[in-house]
């Protein structure tokens, strides 16, 4: 929920508990004070009664004139107060009532509810009339429950309508306030999104409020530490790949030089030992045969570790031209069972050598993994460029729509592929997702800017 609208409504809901309250202490006083004029009315009015039973006793006064209440109406009796006497079977011999006063008219009516629900009826006093031991009757005195409740009213129904006032001024002011207040909230979230998306250079301004600069000042430290992190980890992970690809390019490099070097020789020298041997021994002319074969084999799988190892297409046909080639291999040694394609757009050929290199052995590692993972129909290569200058990014994917990953038994998932093409493109600053596909198939996607920021 808003927090506006979230305090406005506590604020309304201890203001109508406080209402609740005051008008609950308003009636509860109120009543008191009724509950005291009901006792003393009956009181005083049953001392009379007495008195006039008293003077009828010794005949200065009649029985006709019993009770005698002039007194009591003239003096104590107040507007909406009644007194009554009524007989030892307790009906009403004689009610005496005085009228209602203005105050009793404007009560709501919600507020003369309550009251009746609340006091009415315990309020009222009763008293025994007797006279020389005989009783005469009961003296009840009570109010009436508007009267009691229109004098309530008009004591608390003004502070209560201020009050509200009050509060719905209060509401409005907080509900005001706290928009103000949370608006630097609008910017911390455009902050946080575009840290979200990546953008490490995202700062927050200073804020008025303490709490909200302190979460500026957070945030941005927070971005600043993030932004260094990165920059360690990108310089890494490029130091890590560099170093990889150096140690690749010694040991294709001891390998043409000296293994290569010394099968050509063993190639050579079994040739001559057939030759030589040919009319004398044949069979050991076939062993030498044998021996020139194996060695011719050993070159052939020795050339295509050194084409995995040292790609020199790179260099020599750039990288559009080395990466066709690479599909036309797997094209060739699939003999059909799966199509490999590739397309490429923009000036992808204009990128720094040792990005080449990346692109190029991510390319050549999802390759290889559909070809033994995926037993697809199709796998698609894109490589495109877009946007200009600095702001320019490189976009690949490979797609196909083979059994996706876990379709095969032999997919174990815990290779090193994938990670090595993360430390790749870590190197590059970019991104990368892989996994399976919606539609099926496996999909592999990377972005990265042209311009990488130096480690
Ligand atoms: N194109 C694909 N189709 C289906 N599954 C794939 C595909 N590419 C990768 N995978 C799944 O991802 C897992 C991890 O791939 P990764 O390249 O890291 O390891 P690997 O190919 O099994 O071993 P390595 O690359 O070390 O020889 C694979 O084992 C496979 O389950
Ligand atoms: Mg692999």
């Amino acid at each position: 929920m808003d927090l506006k609208w979230f305090l406005v409504r506590r604020i309304t809901l201890v203001a109508l508990a406080c209402f609740a309250m005051g008008a609950a202490l308003a009636i509860y006083e109120t009543a008191l004070k009724a509950k005291r004029q009901n006792a003393e009315l009956a009181e005083m009015a049953g001392r009379q009664l007495e008195l006039q039973l008293s003077r009828i006793g010794r005949s200065t006064d009649t029985l006709q004139r019993f009770p005698d209440w002039d007194l009591i109406t003239s003096l104590i009796l107040q507007p909406g107060q009644c007194v009554e006497l009524r007989n030892s079977a307790g009906a009403t011999q004689n009610l005496n009532c005085a009228g209602l006063d203005a105050t009793a008219n404007g009560t709501p009516g919600w507020f003369l509810w309550a009251y009746r629900a609340l006091i009415n009826d315990r309020l009222t006093a009763v008293r025994s009339v007797s006279y020389r031991g005989v009783s005469h009757g009961t003296i009840v005195a009570q109010y009436n429950a508007a009267a009691t409740a229109g004098h309530t009213w008009a004591s608390v129904g003004p502070l209560l309508g201020f009050a509200a006032a009050l509060v719905g001024v209060l509401c409005l002011v907080t509900y005001f306030v706290i928009d103000r207040a949370l608006k630097p909230t609008k910017q911390i979230l455009t902050g946080l999104n575009r840290l979200t998306r990546g953008d490490l250079a995202a700062r927050l301004p200073a804020f008025r409020l303490r709490e909200l600069n302190r979460i500026s000042e957070v945030f941005n430290a927070l971005s600043a530490e993030l932004g260094s992190v990165t920059e360690e980890r990108t310089a890494l992970a490029r130091r890590l790949v560099d170093t990889q690809e150096e140690e690749r390019r010694h040991i294709a490099r001891e390998l043409h030089d000296d293994v290569a070097q010394k099968l050509s020789a063993l190639c050579a020298n079994a040739a001559y030992l057939r030759t030589r041997v040919q009319g004398e021994a044949p069979a050991l002319a076939a062993e030498a045969r044998d021996l020139e074969r194996i060695a011719s084999e050993a070159m052939l799988t020795l050339r295509r570790t050194l084409t995995y190892l040292r790609p020199q297409e790179i260099d020599d046909l750039g990288l559009v031209q080395s990466l066709e080639a690479l599909v036309a291999q797997h094209n060739a040694s699939s003999q059909g069972r799966t199509e490999y394609s590739i397309e490429t757009s923009g000036a992808v050929e204009k990128l720094k050598a040792e990005t080449s290199a990346h692109v190029y052995r991510i390319v050549q590692e999802a390759l290889t993994n559909a070809s033994k993972h995926a037993n697809a129909r199709s796998v698609q290569v894109m490589l495109t460029q877009s946007g200009e200058a600095d702001g320019a990014k490189i976009h690949l994917s490979v797609v196909d729509d083979g059994v996706g990953p876990g379709g095969q038994s032999n997919s174990n998932g815990g290779g090193a592929g994938l990670i090595g093409m993360r430390e790749r493109v870590v190197a590059l600053s970019g991104k990368i997702t892989a996994g399976p596909l919606p539609s099926g198939g496996f999909g592999l996607d990377v972005e990265f800017p042209t311009l990488q920021r130096s480690a």
